[in-house]
């Protein structure tokens, strides 16, 4: 009805509601993921139709008091069984999991290399501001653009001032490592935390015109002295720890209100 408070547009003969009543948390990491389905108690959804048969995308779902929540992880690699990281798999399991669910939110909760010049530290959790690639060279007038793929985040300065988040860009790329090429970009794209989907996400939450949130725990220091992947798994479970702790918060945040009032 025009002049209700929730209902904002009529699409397709559908009343849309900007309310957040339903949000999908899309997970690269199973070990990332399953402390936070324990913490809120969702259960996997064993059939999961909405995905193709056979892909190993995974969907545990439940209720945060009025809030509909769908976690969705891209399950393990179908030959070497790990899990499936990046951003293609990230990109059609959103993708599949957005169209079939209608989230009135996406969150992308993950872990990430922090840059200590920037201000991180292990176990911050940063909301993204912006989202850039730094591995998509092609450097052609106006593809170059392309490539980065700059694309702003939803404002959401009032659930990261009431919630003491931390804030930076993050970039991008299908690498855990850094090349000398990687950091000339992500210093391009003012980076404080680079991850390995984030800016995927960003891409296919825009094509389905649905908001997007990214909370990263940073589990490494880029700009350190320690071996990445050493540090990488030295934090991941706390990283895990520290999401299954921000990402009820931001969910009890959000629920019932709208994306403009965060
Ligand atoms: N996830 C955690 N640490 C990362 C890093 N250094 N680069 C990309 N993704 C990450």
């Amino acid at each position: 009805m025009a002049g209700s408070d929730d209902v904002v547009a009529e699409k397709g003969g559908e009343r849309a509601s900007d309310v957040i009543k339903t949000v999908m948390v899309v997970i690269a990491m199973q070990a990332e993921a399953l402390p936070l389905v324990e913490t809120l108690q969702l259960v996997e959804d064993e059939q999961a139709t909405i995905f193709p048969k056979g892909a190993p995308w995974k969907k545990y779902s439940g209720d945060l008091d009025a809030l509909n929540v769908h976690v969705v992880i891209p399950g393990k690699d179908k030959s070497l069984g790990v899990d499936s990281v990046g951003t293609v798999p990230a990109s059609l399991l959103t993708y599949a999991a957005g169209v079939a669910l209608q989230p009135d939110l996406i969150i992308n909760a993950g872990t990430a290399g922090g840059f200590q010049a920037k201000g991180a530290n292990i176990g911050d959790v940063y909301i993204a501001t912006e989202f850039a690639n730094h591995d998509r060279r092609i450097p052609i007038p106006v593809f170059d653009k392309y490539g980065v793929g700059t694309m702003e985040a939803i404002p959401a300065g009032k659930l990261i001032k009431d919630l003491k988040l931390k804030e930076g860009k993050l970039s991008t790329g299908n690498s855990l490592d850094m090349t000398l090429q990687d950091e000339e970009h992500i210093k391009a794209n003012d980076a404080t935390v680079k991850d390995m989907e984030g800016a995927a996400l960003a891409y296919v939450a825009d094509l389905l015109a649905i908001p997007l949130i990214s909370l990263k725990a940073v589990t490494d220091i880029v700009d350190g002295n320690k071996p990445t992947v050493e540090e990488f798994l030295e934090n991941m479970s706390m990283a895990a720890s520290a999401l299954s702790r921000t990402v009820p918060l931001v969910l009890k945040y959000v629920s019932g209100k709208s994306v403009a009032d965060l």
